[in-house]
């Protein structure tokens, strides 16, 4: 079958050399991409916001099922969209309609569907410009430190975590007032969790799931966890903590009751469930959950995948997944991601890339790159493109990506150099 990917980073890279590499898949078309896809599939100039623009192209190249990489398409609606016109109903789309999709579009809907179903998390209470002084008060009667988190999607950037009381307080004040507008709007003010995060990803099809691998990523731009916030500057899969014992507890108190909560809410959902953890004394709480796979986890966590993605696609459409079975390559994958200077704050774009020579069991994802008109590859984002090594061992994974990653150059690039260090310290003891 001919298939659309939405998205254009390198989680959608490393979905598309898998889909690529199915059988079952004709032709890949991937929009708007990068120069990495472009090299697995076709590239096309979509804007997918325009569900109108997917649909004629969808029909005009007899395409059969899209999988949509981010967020902000589920959000707002184009799962809905397909399946409400008669002539787009018969195609697959892997991610959740807009109702599913508010587990990541509301964290007050989050919150409160949690609660619901006794998915261990923060305490919490949701706050609006009306209710402003309540708010205060359920600060003041909180331990520092503060977190308070913006209802609505805010770029990744609408978390706030504050030592301080009347930092805390001004920071509410702030968003309610539109500090970063409508999503802000309303205010989760929760508990602060202390622990160690990881990341695990369902594919479900709303009545059975299937277990992803589980992985590590690191959100700041500084080594040792310092500085701004990023997209994630490299991911490890697995991640050596998540053992048996401990993915059991994660399976039989979130995933199952994530998943019947969907099913006894009537929830149509199809697609990727990313659950963000914190580990705390060894019991898993849910931090987030995203309608979507993350990225760089992506990045580590389907070059793990042996099954042909396509087909597991194929049953998450068609509420079959309990007829599938997941073959995972048990090696450690270790991701290396490569920044513009100066990003997360302003950076520049255009800069010629030396990709260097291919190494064996490294594979390079693109993710903010293109191709000028004369075929030279320039960077063209600010996390520009990702080392992903699979070995036997975490230190041999992260040598060979570490070793690829410092072939790649261009003007300016950056990454971290301790991806993985800390799980390296938990393993030693
Ligand atoms: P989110 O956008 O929900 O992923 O939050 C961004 C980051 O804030 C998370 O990855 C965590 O590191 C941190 N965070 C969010 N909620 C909490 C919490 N309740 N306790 C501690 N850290 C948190
Ligand atoms: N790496 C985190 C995310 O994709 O949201």
């Amino acid at each position: 079958m001919n298939i659309l990917l939405i998205g254009s980073g390198g989680r959608e890279h490393a979905i598309a050399v898998k889909i690529a590499q199915s059988s079952r898949c004709e032709k890949l078309y991937i929009a708007p991409g990068n120069a990495g896809t472009a090299a697995v599939g076709q590239n096309v100039a979509l804007d997918s916001s325009d569900f109108e623009a997917v649909a004629r192209f969808v029909l005009d190249h007899r395409i059969e099922m899209v999988v949509v990489g981010p967020e902000a398409p589920l959000v707002a609606g184009i799962a809905d969209y397909f399946a409400g016109q008669s002539s787009l109903s018969h195609v697959m789309v892997i991610g959740p309609a807009r109702h599913g999709a508010m587990l990541e579009g509301s964290k007050d809907y989050a919150k409160a569907f949690m609660t619901r179903h006794k998915i261990p998390t923060a305490q919490y209470r949701t706050f609006t410009a009306e209710t402003l002084a309540e708010g205060e008060r359920f600060l003041e009667s909180l331990q520092p430190p503060y977190v308070l988190k913006a209802d609505g999607l805010a770029a990744g950037k609408g978390v706030l975590i504050e030592s301080d009381l009347a930092t805390a307080k001004a920071d509410l004040h702030e968003m309610l007032g539109g500090k970063f507008g409508q999503a802000s709007a309303s205010v989760v003010i929760e508990e602060y969790l202390s622990g160690i995060e990881l990341s695990v990803f369902v594919l479900t099809d709303g009545q059975h799931y299937l277990l992803l691998p589980s992985a590590k990523d690191y959100k700041r731009i500084g080594e040792g966890d310092t500085g701004l916030n990023t997209g994630g500057m490299g991911s490890i899969s697995p991640v050596p903590f998540a053992d048996k014992e401990f993915m059991k507890k994660v399976e039989d108190r979130i995933v199952k009751p994530t998943v019947r909560g969907l099913r006894e809410e009537k929830i149509p959902y199809h697609g990727f469930i990313f659950v963000g953890l914190m580990c705390c004394d060894g019991d898993p709480y849910v931090i987030e959950y995203n309608v979507r796979m993350g990225d760089p986890e992506t990045e580590s966590v389907f070059p793990r995948i042996k099954s042909d993605v396509v087909e597991l696609f194929e049953h998450c459409a068609h509420g079959t997944l309990d007829q599938c079975s997941l073959s995972i390559d048990s090696r450690t994958a270790a991701c290396v991601m490569m920044v513009a200077g100066g990003y997360p704050g302003n950076y520049e774009k255009g800069k010629p890339i030396d990709l260097g020579t291919d190494a064996p069991d490294v594979q390079v994802f693109h993710c903010g790159t293109k191709t000028d008109a004369d075929g030279r590859l320039l960077t063209n984002g600010g996390r520009v493109i990702c080392t992903t090594a699979l070995a036997t061992s975490l230190p041999e994974a992260l040598l060979k990506s570490y070793n690829r990653a410092a072939d790649i150059n261009w003007d300016g690039k950056y990454n971290r150099r301790d991806i993985g260090q800390d799980l390296l310290k938990l393993l030693v003891g």
